[in-house]
């Protein structure tokens, strides 16, 4: 498959390293990310996947390198700065707050902006309108993702394919208000799920690509949903860049397969 126009980069990360202690858990990195693809970041256990994500929403700076959003440079930007940037995420561990309801999940990240503590205390008629409009805000996300049912249900009580749903949503809530292009990162959300769970999460998230019009980067160890749905694939292996291309290529990319992928079984006659 060729690409015969260059595609423009929502995100461009150059050089981009990261070391523990003596660990070198991304180690110059180079990708780019398609405005309005998805694109896959795959790679063996340890290869550093998350620890991308990290230096992305910049909960870890990076030793080196640099990171640009549509034209912005976020390498040194806060974890809040770069929201506002509009690059939203979900997390490898589902991290919900279980004893709210899914509403309250959805509109956690809607909510309070510009609210004093005092003015939640007394409930003011701004912080009233302001509550209402994140409530209503918070419910759509929720109708296009088929979860309005479970808005009132505590977060906790929902089976585990929901609850990864509804850190989507919460994530898509996160970004609702942002003019420009968006970024969404799903850290393995089909972790634990079954083959059937997984298709349905495929669908799910090309759904909300569609209606949101959101740019994804997707880390999975599913590699049939990676190869489904992404446009473009990112491989890494012990921080670094092992390869990257459409899935197809990458699928018959022998570094790739060595590395990760592993041979096809040979079917017993
Ligand atoms: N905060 C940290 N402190 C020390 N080492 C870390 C830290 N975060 C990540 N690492 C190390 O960096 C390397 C890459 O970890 P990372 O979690 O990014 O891998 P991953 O590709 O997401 O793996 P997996 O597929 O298992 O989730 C590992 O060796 C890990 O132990
Ligand atoms: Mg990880």
């Amino acid at each position: 498959m060729s690409r015969d126009f260059p595609l423009a980069h929502l995100l461009e990360v150059r050089d981009l390293s990261r070391s523990f202690g003596g660990i070198h858990a991304v180690e110059a990195l180079s990708f780019g990310v398609t405005q309005g693809g998805i694109t896959g970041l795959i790679g063996p256990n340890g290869a550093g996947k998350t620890t991308v994500f990290n230096l992305i929403t910049g909960v870890y700076r990076p030793t080196a390198g640099t990171i640009r959003m549509n034209g912005f440079d976020l390498t040194e930007k806060r974890p809040h700065e770069i929201v506002r940037a509009g690059v939203s995420r979900t997390f490898q561990n589902i991290r919900l707050f279980n004893r709210m309801t899914c509403l309250e999940n959805v509109m956690v990240p809607l909510f309070a902006r510009g609210s004093s503590a005092l003015g939640a205390f007394f409930r003011t008629p701004f912080v009233r309108k302001e509550e209402k409009q994140a409530r209503e805000a918070a419910l759509a996300v929720m109708d296009r993702m088929g979860l309005v049912e479970a808005a009132h249900r505590p977060a906790s009580t929902l089976p585990y394919g929901l609850q990864r749903k509804l850190e989507i949503a919460r994530a898509l809530a996160c970004g609702l208000s942002i003019q420009g292009p968006r970024l969404l990162l799903l850290d393995e959300p089909a972790a634990g799920m079954n083959d059937a769970e997984t298709r349905e999460l495929g669908e799910v998230i090309l759904k909300v690509q569609k209606d949101f019009g959101v740019t994804m980067m997707l880390i999975e160890h599913h590699i049939d949903l990676v190869m489904a749905i992404c446009t473009h694939v990112v491989v890494m292996d012990r921080g670094s860049l092992l390869a990257e291309g459409p899935p197809q290529e990458i699928r018959n990319d022998e570094r790739v397969v060595a590395a990760y992928l592993g041979r096809p079984k040979k079917k017993r006659i």
